[in-house]
């Protein structure tokens, strides 16, 4: 992670996070490890909490603690109490800054830890569904610090949600599946960022993508890209391999589950475990059980088989090591950017989400370029003029 080392060593030497509080729930990987470290090289109090209860990986939370002394609150595989209670224990830290990837501490706080408020200084989100989140509690109100969306700086989205997650996803399903996709019906729903990606890689492989929508223009662009585009109901008929990423829920449901062909493989890489209703599933099936690790096979009244993997939980990070660090580099050189911005700005916030400056996205753009050992053009003067006016150009 070169970005983010640049910015460990100016942090180390300027220590602009000195004696600030952060708690940051993120998914506990390798580049988490990365990140806390920097934060805590510029002087920053850290500890760590998991933001999903299958992506930890225990090595790295273990590594975390004994090496560096940064206190960690997760275990692969805890259950949904274990977990929130993770999150308490992060948050009695007493955070000036949080850290979020789904917005689980701001909600916890808002909800349950109010008195902790007066001492946030604001906060940072990683992902496209907490960013959602946020903006609805600063739309009606309720969000009490700023917060900014590190999701939608252009060098997170661009290549973290597309390029991380379309690879990342395709690998947590071939890891627990040994699938060939050469030749298999992949309906992916939702052509946002990390839909497109996981939409390019399977085609990469060889199969055969549908892609369900809701947004016309995303549609649009689906098929213009090359990829069938129809209804779920439809999609549901022929797939064999499922992937939702919508953000959203219940995009599987019992109806899908009654069409869908014997051997469905359902695979989610959106945030939360809502997207492939696991209830109903349920309901419909006679019995469920464990086939290999993160494959739960349903066999349905009636004999048919459906097989659910990493418990519909984000596939990349409960059966594979999600993003590859290259591509965390600049998501959390970002994270890591944003932070010493809200410290040293955060009176002049009000209560709502923020963009990433733009000044930071763009020197994340041009060190990771640097890293990646490629040059590019710089505009003239006689450009600069030229775009800058409205009178030339007839
Ligand atoms: N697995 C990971 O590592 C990872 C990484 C980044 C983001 N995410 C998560 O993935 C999800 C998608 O993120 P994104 O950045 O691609 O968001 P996005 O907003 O760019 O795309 C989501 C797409 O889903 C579509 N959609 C919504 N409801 C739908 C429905 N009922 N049927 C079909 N399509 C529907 C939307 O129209 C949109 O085009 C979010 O939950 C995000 O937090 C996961």
């Amino acid at each position: 992670m070169p970005v983010l080392q640049l910015i460990r060593e100016r942090f180390k030497r300027e220590r602009p996070l000195q004696g600030i509080r952060i708690s940051a729930c993120l998914h506990v990987t390798t580049e988490t490890g990365n990140l806390a470290v920097t934060l805590r090289d510029g002087g920053a109090e850290v500890c760590v909490c998991a933001s999903n209860p299958l992506s930890t990986q225990d090595d790295v939370a273990a590594a975390i603690v004994r090496e560096y002394g940064i206190p960690a609150f997760c275990i692969k595989g805890e259950d949904s109490k274990t977990y929130y209670e993770h999150i308490r224990s992060a948050l009695a830290y007493k955070p000036q800054i949080t850290m979020d990837d789904g917005a689980d501490l701001v909600t916890t706080i808002l909800t349950e830890r109010k008195e902790l408020i007066p001492n946030v200084m604001g906060g940072t989100e990683e992902t496209t569904t907490g960013v959602i989140r946020l903006r609805s509690m600063a739309k009606d109100g309720v969000l009490q610090f700023p917060v900014i969306s590190v999701n939608d700086a252009d060098t997170k989205h661009l290549f973290d949600n597309r390029y991380g997650t379309g690879q990342s996803t395709i690998d947590g399903i071939l890891r627990s599946t040994n699938l060939l996709l050469a030749g298999m019906r992949v309906v992916i729903a939702g052509y946002g960022w990390c839909g497109r990606g996981v939409a390019m890689r399977a085609k990469g492989m060889g199969a055969d993508v549908i892609i369900t929508e809701v947004r016309p223009v995303r549609a649009l662009e689906a098929l213009m890209d090359g990829f069938r585009v129809m209804p779920m109901a439809e999609a549901a008929k022929i797939g064999q391999v499922f992937v939702t990423v919508t953000g959203n829920k219940s995009i599987l449901r019992k109806e899908h589950f009654l069409a869908m062909p014997n051997g469905a493989v359902l695979a989610n890489s959106g945030h939360f475990n809502v997207e492939i209703d696991i209830p109903a599933l349920e309901a419909l099936s006679s019995s469920r059980r464990r086939i290999r690790d993160f494959v739960d096979e349903f066999q349905l009244v009636g004999g048919k088989r459906i097989y659910l993997l990493g418990e519909g939980r984000l596939i990349n990070l409960a059966a594979a090591e999600g993003h590859p660090a290259s591509v965390m580099d600049m998501s959390f050189a970002n994270q890591a950017l944003s932070v010493e911005y809200l410290v040293k700005n955060h009176s002049k916030l009000q209560r709502q989400v923020y963009a990433v400056p733009t000044d930071i996205d763009q020197e994340v753009a041009r060190l990771k370029l640097r890293a990646m050992q490629t040059e590019i053009d710089v505009l003239s003067e006689e450009q600069v003029n030229y775009l800058a006016s409205w009178s030339e150009g007839t």
